[in-house]
């Protein structure tokens, strides 16, 4: 798989490009000539700027791009979208759940024949990273010793964050024992960020992308939200593109200033991917963060993000972990305003409906409750809609020492119009240089079937009526609440 285009000759060539063009000038006598250059060049210019729509490769690059004309096929993969999820040990509801995140993945090491590629943040499957004895680590476990037989007998590569400091490797080790291939991604010396981004291929067909880590607690203790898209190779040729870019700064110092064409997309906020999902037609697409990582034509995942918030027509429900106006692990304080904003704007200009489901626990940063007091304040009967409710994983004594469990970790926002299935906390860190990236879908086509939108709308509401929701008002600090 060395088949990288050596990003060194596509500076050549665009270097040689140029400096042809500053050699021709030496021939330039007068004025007039030089105009008239100009003006051919404006024309040239402008003719391109109106083909690139119709024809988004054919930029400046055009003599690297040749390697690869990316072309706008139609998806004909009977496509079809599951929503998975994790609910921690003990917990109920009222209204159903969906598959579970742990059936979810031994279907996916089934179906596997030739590859599976899984983009991680960590690795504790087993939970000898807590030393204790605890049952619910079974799961994780068993999905381990399957990716384990597993790497065996399909190429199984791994991409995962370098982590700073000593890290859980047993898990790692073991799957490489195994023969998985495995490359650490350094996004602390690339982009001063972490590789925050869970998801996973499989035979560049079917995917899985969502909040839970590859943690066995993330199968039973705390509480996840995912989907999987089988029968997709349109899309999982699309999330491989994402996955190359991780796999390739395993073998380079820097993230490169133009990725080559080989990660570019034409799938993207303006040019969703046009597929059959459940037999309903849909338009999707992937965005991906930092933008130092986006190569040609993909959303930055912050861009998809304002661009779903903008373009609901009644509601914007919002579940996530944390949400922080701010860059939460900047050394000085950086205040970080863009999705506050565009909420706001939403709820005074439209008068949508906005909707902040968010997570309290043990480690939460009391200062995410005076942001969200602020958020909260702003309803007004007839004028502004915006509520915020804190959602609490509840534990017993024995759950109470599990560490970093018993969290709601959803990071998910559902609109009248669209999903989106994330895996970036939402404080800008996330967005400004630590990978992540999102699964957006419109499948909005008046059916009796039921959409995916539909369903994640009620995965939102099932958990803002329950038990396990309080209202944010005046006086509630990270203390009162959880
Ligand atoms: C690439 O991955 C390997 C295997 O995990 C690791 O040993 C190496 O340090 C990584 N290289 C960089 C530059 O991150
Ligand atoms: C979703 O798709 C429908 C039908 O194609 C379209 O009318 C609508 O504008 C789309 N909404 C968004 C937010 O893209
Ligand atoms: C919360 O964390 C502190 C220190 O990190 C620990 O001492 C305490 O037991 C934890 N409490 C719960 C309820 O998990
Ligand atoms: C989200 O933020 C929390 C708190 O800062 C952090 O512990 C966690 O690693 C982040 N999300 C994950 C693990 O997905
Ligand atoms: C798509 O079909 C699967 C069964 O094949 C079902 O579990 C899932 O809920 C359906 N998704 C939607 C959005 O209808
Ligand atoms: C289930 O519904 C009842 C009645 O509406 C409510 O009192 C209870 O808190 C709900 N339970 C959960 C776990 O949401």
């Amino acid at each position: 798989m060395k088949s990288d285009i050596p990003y060194e000759k596509m500076v050549d060539v665009e270097l040689s490009r140029g400096e042809g063009h500053h050699g021709s000038q030496k021939y330039y006598r007068c004025l007039i000539v030089l105009t008239c250059i100009t003006t051919v060049l404006l024309i040239l210019l402008s003719l391109q700027t109106l083909l690139v729509p119709m024809a988004k490769s054919s930029s400046t690059k055009s003599s690297v791009q040749q390697e690869r004309v990316l072309i706008r096929e139609t998806c004909t993969d009977p496509c079809r979208i599951v929503l998975v999820e994790s609910i921690p040990e003990g917990m109920v509801f009222n209204s159903s759940v969906h598959q579970s995140i742990y059936d979810a993945w031994l279907n996916l090491i089934s179906a596997t024949q030739s590859s599976l590629d899984i983009a991680s943040f960590y690795w504790t499957l087993t939970n000898s990273d807590t030393h204790t004895q605890e049952p619910t680590a079974n799961q994780g476990q068993q999905i381990l010793k399957k990716l384990g037989q597993l790497s065996s007998k399909a190429y199984v590569r791994i991409a995962v964050d370098k982590p700073a400091d000593k890290k859980p490797m047993e898990d790692i080790n073991f799957l490489s024992s195994y023969g998985a291939d495995v490359r650490m991604v350094n996004m602390r010396e690339l982009t001063t960020g972490v590789l925050h981004t869970k998801f996973w291929i499989v035979d560049k067909k079917h995917i899985y992308i969502g909040s839970a880590n590859m943690d066995w607690r993330s199968l039973t203790q705390v509480k996840e939200l995912g989907a999987v898209v089988y029968d997709c190779s349109c899309l999982a040729e699309d999330l491989g593109k994402i996955f190359e870019a991780y796999w390739y700064l395993n073998q380079t110092k820097t993230v490169p200033a133009h990725w080559p064409n080989k990660y570019s997309t034409l799938y993207n906020k303006d040019t969703p991917m046009q597929l059959s999902l459940n037999g309903t037609s849909a338009s999707v697409y992937l965005s991906s963060s930092p933008p130092s990582l986006c190569a040609e034509g993909r959303t930055p995942d912050l861009q998809s993000i304002l661009d779903v918030i903008a373009n609901a027509q009644q509601f914007v429900y919002i579940a996530v972990m944390n949400y922080l106006p701010t860059m939460e692990f900047s050394r000085s304080k950086r205040y970080w305003m863009d999705i506050d904003t565009e909420l706001r704007r939403v709820a005074y200009e439209r008068r949508i409906r906005v909707r902040l489901l968010i997570s309290c626990w043990n480690s939460t940063k009391p200062i995410m409750f005076p942001f969200l007091r602020s958020l909260a304040s702003l309803q007004d009967t007839n004028q502004l809609d915006i509520q915020v409710r804190i959602f609490t994983v509840p534990s017993d004594a024995q759950q109470k020492k599990i560490p970093f469990a018993r969290v709601n970790h959803n990071k998910y926002m559902v609109t009248d119009q669209v999903a989106y299935i994330g895996t970036s906390n939402w404080s800008g860190d996330y967005f400004v240089n630590t990978a992540g990236s999102a699964l957006v879908v419109n499948q909005t086509s008046a059916s009796a079937s039921s959409t995916v939108q539909e369903q994640l709308q009620a995965v939102f509401e099932r958990d803002w009526e329950s038990a396990y929701s309080t209202d944010i008002n005046h006086r509630s600090n990270r203390k009162d609440i959880c």
